[in-house]
């Protein structure tokens, strides 16, 4: 089946078979990234813009590895130097991008809905690098790599989600992948930050951690989003860390070979202990790791390539 689409905006809209495209797509890349000459001229001549308007350490360095990698020409947006800081709207600043004859824009922004928003209006793709409280797709496709280079088939896989739900765009982005692959998804926090309503997407909703971590093969834990949340959800940081912070003894419930993930920026001590998050158990920076690969693939595709013609090195 050729790859059809010019945007990635969502995982939601994707079908299991284009998810299973760009998995596959990104083991090829990673393959080429443990070869001596790394890069591929795939994006030769092509001019990539990071449009960060908010704030992303992995994101936006892996986006713009991933280009480079690709061969692209990397223009990172400076957004505290831009005319934004005038009063430029998105739209006026997007349409200047694509005047200077960029060819992609990989956008983070916190508006939900804003990627979609610049793939109706600019002819040029668009990527989502994460929009609000929406979706993270790039975010999930990694995390779903990287459980499967750990766990292998993830049907019947059983994935705990755990921390700050509601405002989380890589949850949202995490559940719809993971149940088009077959895993068996759990949400869980306080029921402030976990609403019941969550069940419409296909996952079970617990607010009760020990029950949920029993037979969890993956724990992803989730940063409270406190730049999203407009009232206090929880009475203290505190409060919640004693609650719902992924400490040693908590660990003692998952079992043996279950493996702990997050995306970052991880807030030690907050929803995981420092011991854990650098245990043996942790594929944090393996996650991190992967997101190149993924977003090679997710830059080619977008660009134009098909999954079966990934490029030879220079
Ligand atoms: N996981 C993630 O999106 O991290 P950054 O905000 O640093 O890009």
């Amino acid at each position: 089946m050729p790859w059809t689409r010019q945007h990635l905006l969502t995982i939601e809209e994707l079908a299991r078979a284009e998810i299973e495209q760009i998995l596959a797509t990104a083991a090829a890349f990673k393959a080429v990234l443990g070869r001596k000459v790394k890069k591929v001229p795939a994006l030769r001549g092509k001019t990539v813009v990071n449009l960060f308007l908010e704030p992303s350490t992995r994101t936006r360095l892996s986006f713009e590895m991933a280009a480079k990698l690709l061969s692209a020409d990397v223009i990172s947006f400076d957004a505290d130097r831009s005319s934004t800081t005038k009063g430029e709207s998105l739209r006026d600043t997007a349409q200047n991008i694509q005047a200077l004859n960029a060819d992609m824009i990989v956008l983070r922004h916190s508006a939900g809905g804003s990627p979609l928003y610049l793939s109706k209006l600019l002819h040029i793709p668009v990527v989502n690098a994460g929009d609000g409280a929406h979706e993270h797709p790039t975010q999930a496709l990694l995390d779903v790599f990287t459980m499967r280079e750990k766990l292998g088939d993830l049907r019947g896989r059983k994935v705990v989600i755990l921390g700050d739900i509601l405002f989380s765009r890589v949850a949202r982005s995490n559940i719809h992948a993971l149940t088009k692959l077959g895993a068996d998804v759990t949400v869980v926090g306080p029921a402030t930050l976990v609403p019941l309503w969550f069940r419409a997407l296909g996952v079970r909703v617990s607010h009760e951690l020990r029950s949920a971590l029993a037979d969890a093969d993956v724990v992803m834990l989730l940063r409270i989003q406190h730049e999203r949340q407009a009232a206090g959800h929880f009475p203290s940081v505190g409060e919640y860390t004693s609650m719902f912070g992924l400490n040693k003894t908590r660990a003692a419930w998952l079992k043996p070979d279950a493996i702990i993930m997050h995306p970052g920026p991880i807030n030690r001590g907050v929803e995981i202990d420092s011991e854990l998050a650098d245990s043996g158990r942790s594929v944090i920076l393996q996650q991190v790791t992967n997101g190149i690969a993924v977003r090679m693939a997710c830059l080619y595709l977008c660009a134009g390539g098909q999954p079966e013609h990934v490029l030879a090195p220079v």
